[in-house]
């Protein structure tokens, strides 16, 4: 495959298992689409062309020819100039990796992470609660993470890629949205009782599995294993955790139950005020899980796979 038709076939899983629906995602495009078309040039020359047919400014080509052909690739959760460097040395021994796949965003893609947390007020609309409220709680927290990522040497990693001359993309929302179809299917169809047994069937995913054994288990932040899971919320996807006031927002909106990759403290205590079970499943393990719906379209198309950084690999048919 070329590096444009993995990247690309990434961002159109993203989109099919997006949690807003794939409708949402379009009529955004769209609406991009049309903005962008009645800029003045100099404010074109600013605009990241590629979100007219990417929703997820978090995953780019960084570095290399879009055109050229992978054979094999590595992909971790976070490449950073020390796994770059690993890759070099594999290299120079002959392994002949060509393309460095992240998770996490680095580039561009680290800086524009508050902007794929929009998709988050949509997921929320979709279990019910008022658009309206998601919105407003969510612009404070943007601003927030905006802040705190602006500081950041965004292009380390990828300068790193780009002296070493091996190519690097980083897919993070697609495949944080298929982990979340994933986990919100994976409840819809096996419909656990107690959070106890929810617990129990995380962890017969086998991602779940290696993390348990290696003392990093799905964890009960707030309720406990006695408790009735009801109606679930999987919030794993749109960059990273949300404001807090979102756990009081879905308890009212009736879910009894938010499935997470990680929370922040602020969000475990609203979600113990309001009595709302919450469970952080893992946050290496959801990544992987994630990648792994991905890599396996990937290697089903002739393209070898590396694991490193983090990735628990596990092939699916
Ligand atoms: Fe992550």
């Amino acid at each position: 495959m070329k590096i444009r038709e993995i990247y690309d076939l990434a961002i159109a899983s993203g989109i099919a298992a997006d949690p807003r629906g794939e409708e949402a995602v379009r009529k955004e495009l769209a609406k991009l689409n049309k903005t962008y078309d009645k800029l003045d040039d100099d404010e074109k020359e600013f605009f990241d062309v590629e979100s007219l047919t990417n929703p997820y400014a978090d995953s780019r080509i960084l570095f290399g020819d879009q055109d050229r052909e992978i054979k094999k690739l590595i992909c971790g959760v976070d490449m950073e100039s020390g796994e770059i460097a690993v890759v070099a040395m594999l290299n120079s021994r002959g392994v002949n990796i060509d393309l460095i796949w992240s998770h996490h965003p680095e580039g561009g893609a680290l800086a524009a992470l508050p902007e794929v947390m929009k998709l988050q007020s949509g997921a929320l609309a979709a279990a019910g609660v008022l658009a309206n409220v998601a919105e407003g709680l969510l612009d404070q927290r943007i601003k927030e993470v905006d802040k705190s990522i602006g500081v950041v040497n965004h292009f380390r990693s990828v300068d790193s890629a780009r002296l070493l001359g091996i190519p690097m993309i980083c897919i993070h929302t697609p495949a944080d949205n298929l982990v979340t179809q994933y986990m919100t299917n994976l409840m819809r169809n096996e419909a656990p009782d107690t959070i106890g047994d929810l617990i129990k069937l995380l962890k017969e995913v086998p991602e779940y599995r290696f993390s348990a054994i290696n003392h990093n288990p799905p964890r009960i932040v707030s309720g406990t294993k006695d408790r009735t899971v009801g109606k679930v919320f999987v919030d794993f996807t749109g960059g990273t955790s949300g404001p807090k006031e979102f756990m009081e927002k879905l308890s009212d909106a009736g879910i009894s139950t938010v499935l997470c990759m990680h929370a922040t403290d602020g969000m475990v205590d609203v979600a113990k005020d309001m009595n709302l079970n919450l469970v952080i499943a893992g946050h290496m393990a959801s990544d992987s899980l994630g990648l792994n719906l991905l890599l396996d379209q990937v290697e089903k198309r002739g393209v070898e796979v590396v694991a490193g950084s983090g990735l628990i690999r596990h092939r699916r048919d």
